[in-house]
């Protein structure tokens, strides 16, 4: 055998695979990735061949030592990839055993098969992880830009249109609950992910004596109480992917909510609305008219929710017709979870960055939301605690409503007498209602955006993301 030829590809092979093959097969050019898993599960895997009697101390040590050498190489960039060997597993086992005989030993009871699986996991618990904290940095940003602007008032709208009047804080809030959402799918998909599928071979398990408890102590598969979690079946452990999709669904979730929240500030930074000042970082200019600043980090932001929902439909459809057990297919499971990864984490870091670095503008905000009309239910609740039923009391303010616009005059405008020309359960005081502090002070159960609600939700925000 060649030095260099691949370590899978026995003595049934004739001669080395067509080059344009080799390119269409070949992996090592995304999941390099594994590189740290890889030598980590190797060494995991070595310690208790030792421990079962396959491997001696002197040879556990020389693979021990051999991988260390090869993951300082790899870090320091120098290591040669070599695509004919296909993927990061073989890659690592062969140049091993071309400097350490012992390596020769390394694959016993093992296929590429439960090794891919394990990298996999093990790559997608930090990262997991990773994308909690970036989920929990956004939610600080959010909640200190409603901290900074407790006493700005917008409009809430549904259809878009001018509905009631919400404290900024209460709509950047809505955000923050949807995202402790996503962070809390993500840590409850730990405990599927983190199970460790070593020992599970290409398919049947192995015949030897593996100690499949130590592995997984050795790689962190561990519950909250210590004890090693296994896969059960060796046939779903190859094929599963399930840990995949599920977090490739979950963070589709997470972008989908990035995405309504950019198209949010898009609006906000509009000329239309001018809610918002972007800092120039996070925009652009065009290069026609000098005129414009392009909110391109929220744009980006909503248009790259569409290939992280692509990713996880693409995962779907890969296993949808997948046979039992392995297959070739899967190894395109990696650079969709790997750009889904990358993409959602990018998108949560950089619209925090940008979250961080905007200038609310109270003025024209709170002008938006002093309009009267949008304290309309307000003064149906007025007839409503006079004991007109809500249905009679909506028809009522309707025609309050046409009579104001008739008038061309604000609904706060209208005099008593004209309010009473409607219905005689309107008083003096009726005209009240439109005090907008006093109206924010009266929306104040749980979860309204009264005055004081919002600043005990932003308090108890602050308590859980810390100072
Ligand atoms: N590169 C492969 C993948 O990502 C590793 C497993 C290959 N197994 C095999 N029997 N060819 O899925």
């Amino acid at each position: 055998m060649k030095k260099s030829a691949p370590v899978s590809r026995s003595r049934r092979f004739a001669g080395g695979p067509d080059a344009d093959v080799v390119r269409f097969t070949e992996s090592i050019s995304f999941d390099w990735r594994l590189w740290r898993q890889d030598i980590l599960g190797s060494i995991a895997h070595a310690t208790m061949l030792k421990k079962i009697g396959i491997l001696s101390p002197e040879e556990q040590r020389a693979i021990v030592k051999g991988l260390d050498h090869i993951g300082r190489e790899i870090a320091a960039g120098t290591f040669q990839w070599q695509p004919v060997l296909e993927d990061v597993h073989m890659n690592i086992e062969a140049e091993l055993t071309r400097r350490v005989p012992a390596g020769a030993k390394l694959h016993t009871a093992r296929s590429r098969n439960d090794q891919v699986a394990l990298d996999t996991r093990m790559w997608l618990r930090d990262e997991i992880f990773e994308l909690t904290r970036e989920i929990r940095s956004l939610q600080n940003a959010l909640v200190r830009l409603g901290e900074q602007n407790s006493d700005v008032l917008i409009p809430g709208y549904t259809h878009l249109q001018r509905a009631q009047p919400v404290y900024f804080a209460h709509h950047l809030l809505a955000y923050v609950e949807m995202l402790e959402r996503d962070r809390e799918r993500l840590k409850d998909s730990f405990k599927r992910v983190n199970v460790c599928p070593l020992g599970s071979g290409a398919i049947a398990g192995s015949t030897l004596p593996l100690d499949r408890e130590l592995m997984a102590r050795l790689l962190g598969f561990v519950d909250a109480k210590g004890r090693a979690r296994l896969t059960q079946n060796s046939m779903d452990a190859v094929s599963d992917r399930d840990f995949a999709v599920e977090f490739c669904g979950h963070a589709a979730l997470l972008a989908v909510h990035l995405s309504r929240l950019a198209e949010d500030v898009v609006l906000w930074a509009s000329s239309e609305f001018k809610f918002v000042k972007l800092a120039d970082a996070y925009t652009t200019g065009s290069s026609l008219m000098p005129q414009k600043k392009n909110p391109d980090v929220a744009e980006l932001t909503r248009g790259k929710s569409g290939r992280v929902i692509g990713n996880l439909v693409s995962l779907l459809t890969l296993l949808k017709g997948l046979p039992m057990t392995y297959n070739r297919d899967l190894q395109e499971d990696k650079e969709r979870l790997f750009d889904t990864a990358d993409t959602v984490r990018a998108m949560a870091r950089l619209m925090a960055a940008m979250l961080g670095n905007t200038i609310v503008n109270a003025a024209v905000c709170n002008a938006a939301a002093d309009d009267p009309a949008l304290l309309a239910t307000d003064l149906a609740d007025y007839l409503v605690r006079k004991g007109t039923p809500f249905r009679a009391a909506h028809q009522l303010v309707g025609a309050v409503v046409s009579l104001a616009e008739e008038a061309g005059k604000p609904l706060n405008r209208l005099t008593p007498e004209e309010l009473r020309s409607v219905d005689k359960n309107f008083t003096a005081d009726a005209l009240k209602v439109f005090n907008l502090k006093q109206a924010m002070a009266r929306r104040n159960i749980t979860g309204a955006p009264g005055t004081k609600e919002v600043r005990k939700q932003l308090g108890r925000w602050r308590k859980i993301l810390g100072a």
